[in-house]
This record gives C-alpha cells, structure tokens and sequence, in this order.
C-alpha cells in the first residue's frame, strides 16, 4: 500500500539525504542540483507556501518525496515533481502510484485546475511516470536545461482537472 503524508520535521533529514544523491538531484531543477542539502534547507523548502511536500510510505516504509512547487492559486496552476528515495523500491511504480494520489489531492482539496512537469529530454523513467499518470506531452524549451554537460531540451508534460 502506497500512503502519502506531510513532510515533517522528522523526516527532513531522510529528504536531505535522497535530495544530496547525485543519482537523483542530477534530474531535478537547477535549485536542487548538484549540491548536498541540509535538513534546515528542507525546512525552509516546506514553509514556502508555493510548495507542499509529502512523504510517500511504501508498506509503511519511508520510500519518496512527492511535492508540488510554484503553486499559484490565483490561476489555480502548481508544479509537481518526485522522487524515489530508497532503491529497493525501485522498478515497482511506486512513485508513479504516489503521483496519482498527489494529482487526486491537487483537485479535489487544493483547488488546482492545472498541474504541469518538466522533464530533461533523456529523463524516460520520469517520462514513463508522467504518462503513466495521465500527463500529457504539452511542448518543448529547447536548449533550457543541463546534463552531464550538455545543454538539452526541457520537455514540459501537463494534466487539467478537466482531463
Ligand atoms: C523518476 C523516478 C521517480 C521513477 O521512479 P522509479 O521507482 O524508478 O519508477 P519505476 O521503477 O516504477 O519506473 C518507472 C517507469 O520507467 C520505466 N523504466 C525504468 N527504467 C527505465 C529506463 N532505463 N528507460 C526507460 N524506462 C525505464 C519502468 O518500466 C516504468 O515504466 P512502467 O510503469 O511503464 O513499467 C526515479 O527514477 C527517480 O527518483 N529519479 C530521479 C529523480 C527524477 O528524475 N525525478 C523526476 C524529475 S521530473
């Protein structure tokens, strides 16, 4: 069973530690990137109101972090985003599992009309969450992001109440 709940205080340290992975951070944006996190800096990430975090619990078992960013009520439009933290819960969708239930949440309690994501280019396990999810391929910023040293496309996906 796949459960999601608030970030709390103390799990900020466990959320550190995946976001410092290189593994993982080398696919999220630049603000996360390529750098160790402190738990204070999480902590600072949750109190932001453009943000929510919640821990995904797989078997009751700390697995993940699903987060929306850059919500604007006013046009009722947030970012989500995620990641695996715990490898042995790799290859079983539990993160795109965790996906659904944040979407659901996103409309029916957050008042959301539209989520969106973006994903670098060469990023086909967080392509296959999204579809997986309902999201639809929306465009491409060509040139706007940066892996391994190369300077590739950021492909944007979305998903409206409506769908
Ligand atoms: C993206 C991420 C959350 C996916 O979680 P996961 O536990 O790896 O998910 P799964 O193992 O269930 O794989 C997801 C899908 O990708 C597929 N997949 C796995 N490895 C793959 C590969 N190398 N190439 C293509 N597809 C792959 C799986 O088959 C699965 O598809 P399916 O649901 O159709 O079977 C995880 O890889 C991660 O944390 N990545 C780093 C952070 C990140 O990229 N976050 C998203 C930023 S937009």
């Amino acid at each position: 069973m796949i459960a999601l709940e608030p970030l709390a205080s103390e799990h900020f340290g466990t959320a550190a530690k995946w976001l410092s992975a290189s593994d993982i951070n080398q696919w999220l944006t630049s603000e996360w990137r390529g750098r160790m996190v402190e738990p204070a800096l999480i902590g600072i990430a949750v109190r932001n109101k453009r943000n929510r975090f919640f821990l995904v619990r797989c078997e009751g078992e700390p697995s993940g972090l699903v987060a929306l960013a850059d919500w604007d009520p006013i046009d009722k439009v947030a970012m989500i985003w995620y990641v695996r933290g715990e490898p042995s819960f790799g290859g079983r969708g539990v993160i795109t599992d965790a996906v659904v239930q944040l979407v659901r949440l996103a409309f029916s309690e957050f008042d959301i009309e539209a989520l969106y994501a973006w994903i670098m280019e060469d990023n086909h396990r967080s392509r296959r969450v999204l579809e997986r999810a309902g999201f639809r391929e929306a465009g491409r910023l060509r040139s706007a992001t940066r892996h391994e040293e190369r300077q590739i496309d950021r492909i944007y996906f979305d998903l409206t109440r409506q769908d």
